[in-house]
């Protein structure tokens, strides 16, 4: 079945986050003075239970969906991961299966999540350098633990594995090469991220941002490159190739090319709420349904209804307006 919004846009992707907690505290995302250690996280009975997000992606599934991401938070702070992984792994129709972490506990996870049928894992990397990783995470964890788990990633059969860096003026954009030639070296798939306006306290402005087309020339001046030809629309990515054959890599836009047109993709939140936009500011608790009584047809039922209504383009309408208005956090509906 195909259900699609009022602008057009078909549902195919839902994020799904397992919990609120993070290891970081990456002040674009969690900012300590916001969210410090006794920070009323989730508690165990507010969050879905590996059974309550199986059936919601049952039914997801049932509405178009054919990838699912695990976010968080840090997702791998769930206990038992991989089990979900199994659970989810059951569902017909669901193509794709993955996972965002910032790879700190890769070490110990990566096989069981593979041997669990994970597809595919994206890590968050802003920095090869120790202090300037330290400062952009707020934490005592080294950088060489994220690469520690980088490689227990690859040597579980994760190939390519996909990086994150988002790019701040002022804080890693001196990095861009480093990062690039780690990627290219390791044949990683490296993609720089424009720093958003996610959530409510991150500080965001627009001259921290360093647009896209900014990180394309300073990865031109050293290893020239040209644009792949978008084949999937609904990308994120634009993609560029290395002439020298070391790769690609990929710039996500949100704030200089906003993507909004191919939206695709649902986010479920760890305590059960659908947003239909990571700029949202408010969504539908799925789960008060689910713990009533709802069966699985009103549950298709309510999700249908919610994306036949959604007019979400907020990346296309940012305006020193939006910016400050109470947007869910980032790291509570899901990366
Ligand atoms: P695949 O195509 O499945 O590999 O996933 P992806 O490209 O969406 O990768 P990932 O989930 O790692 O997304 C990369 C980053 O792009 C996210 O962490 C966000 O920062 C940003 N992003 C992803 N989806 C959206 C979206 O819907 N809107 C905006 N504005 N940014 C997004
Ligand atoms: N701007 C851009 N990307 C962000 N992420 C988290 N917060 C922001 C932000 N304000 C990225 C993380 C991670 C992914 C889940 O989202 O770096 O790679
Ligand atoms: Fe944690 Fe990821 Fe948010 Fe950083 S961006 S605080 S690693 S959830
Ligand atoms: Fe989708 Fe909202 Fe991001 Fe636009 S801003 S791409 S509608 S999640």
């Amino acid at each position: 079945m195909r259900v699609a919004d009022s602008l057009d846009r078909p549902l195919r992707a839902l994020r799904v986050s397992v919990t609120d907690r993070c290891n970081f505290r990456c002040p674009y995302c969690m900012p300590r003075e916001r969210c410090a250690d006794q920070h009323p996280f989730l508690d165990r009975g507010q969050v879905l239970s590996f059974e309550e997000i199986e059936r919601l992606v049952r039914v997801f599934v049932g509405l178009g969906v054919e990838k699912v991401r695990l976010t968080g938070g840090e997702p791998l702070l769930r206990h038992d991961l991989p089990s979900l992984v199994r659970r989810l792994r059951t569902i017909q129709g669901l193509r794709e299966l993955t996972l965002t972490t910032n790879g700190v506990l890769l070490d110990d996870l990566a096989k069981p999540l593979r041997t669990a049928g994970l597809d595919r894992l994206t890590v968050s990397l802003d920095s090869l350098d120790p202090a300037r990783f330290a400062s952009l995470s707020d934490s005592q964890i080294p950088v060489e633990r994220v690469l520690a788990g980088i490689e227990a990633a690859r040597a579980a059969g994760f190939s390519p594995i996909k990086l994150n860096c988002v790019v701040q003026r002022g804080q890693n954009e001196a990095e861009i090469l480093a990062l690039a030639d780690f990627a290219r070296e390791q044949d990683h798939s490296l993609r720089f991220i424009e720093f958003m306006d996610v959530g409510t306290g991150n500080g965001w402005q627009l001259d921290r941002v360093v647009p896209a087309a900014e990180v394309a020339r300073v990865l031109a001046s050293r290893w020239p490159l040209e644009p792949v030809r978008r084949d999937c629309p609904n990308c994120v990515a634009q993609h560029w190739r290395y002439l020298d054959g070391h790769g690609e890599v990929g710039l996500i836009a949100s704030i200089t090319e906003p993507f909004c047109q191919g939206c695709d993709r649902a986010r479920l939140s760890a305590k059960g709420t659908l947003y239909t936009c990571l700029f949202a500011s408010e969504g539908l608790d799925l789960k008060t349904f689910l713990r009533t009584g709802a069966s699985d047809t009103d549950l298709k039922a309510m999700v249908e209804s919610r994306w036949r209504r959604r007019e979400d383009r907020y990346s296309e309408c940012r305006t020193n307006a939006t910016t400050p208005r109470p947007k869910v956090e980032m790291f509570q509906m899901g990366g």
